[in-house]
């Protein structure tokens, strides 16, 4: 008998744009070594600009998009990886979900390279934050490389209570650097406090339009998920040599700056693109963040959960800014 799951599917058609759940089998799903079978998915912002007619990021249609996903192996032909392993799978948002099926199905086959296994100390949803936690790790390590260090001064983390943003708060605060954090949320103050940051800046003071070249030295570095005017602001705020890393646009693409900051301040704009962050990179970033202690926020203050019916309603929310954390898409029941 053919095994026939459900799928959340994107088309793009000459006839429009389409997104529902569908039935899919096996044989429908890319090549690769592993099946899995998902116990939840996270909604990335680009998953929300797939499954949006305007998004134009998908790469392939019909498409399954999901960046990443977390669930059990239940067939492999690679030795490291046995049935019955738990695991997050995803290739940082270079091909799955994007050109290739990705993770909104009960169901998902990928190559054995884009395996993580679970420690079992790590579940299902712990693992999802941990993966939106690995960008953010990305964009600390170049900071880092760029002088910044917790005596250097505070750092601004924008789009704080996003699922970038979020994990940013609480590494950074883990790792001894003073925080700040910008949200457009002003109810979620409390969420922020407890992540770690120690000052809420509002979105608009962090994106308002100025005149001025430059302003008083604030930050000695940020992570940066909001783009647009606010990629601005840190360019007049950042201290001498400071440095920003710039890895995200939900506020915008555009930005009007100049070159001031950088050649009298010697500010840095780091640009940060996960997809081209080789393997063995995500490796070492994974095996770092599992070995610091307690680093993981309450599931429960930073999740949520939606059903596969739900992404169209989720996705059109997040493109508005209003989701907080990592939403999850709950695919199969386990125990957790
Ligand atoms: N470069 C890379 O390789 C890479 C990797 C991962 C993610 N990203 C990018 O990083 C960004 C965040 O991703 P995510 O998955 O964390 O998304 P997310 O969960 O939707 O978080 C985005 C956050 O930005 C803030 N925001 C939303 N709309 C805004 C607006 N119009 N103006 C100002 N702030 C706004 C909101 O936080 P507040 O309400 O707290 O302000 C929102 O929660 C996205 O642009 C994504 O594409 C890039």
């Amino acid at each position: 008998m053919t095994l026939t799951f459900r799928a959340c599917m994107v088309r793009h058609t000459p006839d429009g744009f389409s997104i529902g759940i569908e039935p899919l089998t096996i044989d429908d799903l890319p090549p690769g070594d592993i099946l899995i079978q998902v116990a939840y998915a996270a909604i990335n912002y680009k998953d929300a600009l797939a499954c949006s007619p305007t998004g134009r990021v998908a790469q392939a249609s019909p498409l399954v998009p999901g960046l990443e996903l977390t669930g059990t192996i239940v067939e492999s032909s690679d030795p490291r990886f046995p049935v019955g392993s738990a695991v997050l799978a995803g290739d940082f948002g270079r091909t799955m979900g994007i050109a290739r099926h990705g993770g909104f199905s009960e169901y998902a086959r990928v190559p054995s390279e884009w395996i993580f296994p679970l420690p079992s100390t790590l579940g299902f949803k712990g693992a999802c934050l941990l993966s939106a936690m690995m960008g953010a790790a990305l964009a600390l390590r170049q900071l880092e490389e760029h002088g910044l260090t917790p005596e250097r001064g505070p750092v601004l983390v924008t789009g704080a209570t996003g699922g970038v943003g979020s994990m940013a708060v609480r590494l950074l605060a883990r790792r001894g650097y003073t925080v700040a954090a910008s949200t457009g949320k002003p109810s979620e103050q409390g969420l922020l406090q407890y992540l770690g940051a120690s000052e809420i800046l509002s979105r608009e003071e962090v994106s308002a339009p100025s005149q001025r070249p430059l302003e008083s030295e604030r930050w000695a570095g940020s992570i940066d998920t909001v783009g647009g005017s606010t990629l601005a602001y840190l360019m007049r705020t950042t201290k001498k040599g400071g440095a920003i890393a710039s890895i995200g646009v939900a506020g915008g693409a555009v930005f009007q700056a100049t070159v001031y900051p950088l050649i009298l301040r010697g500010i840095q704009v780091l640009g940060i693109d996960c997809p081209s962050c080789p393997q063995d990179l995500r490796w070492q970033l994974w095996q770092e963040l599992l070995a610091i202690p307690d680093l993981l926020p309450s599931e429960a203050a930073l999740t949520s959960e939606v059903a596969l019916e739900d992404i169209p309603t989720v996705t059109a929310a997040m493109l508005n800014g209003q989701t907080k954390g990592r939403t999850l898409v709950r695919l199969a029941q386990h125990s957790e």
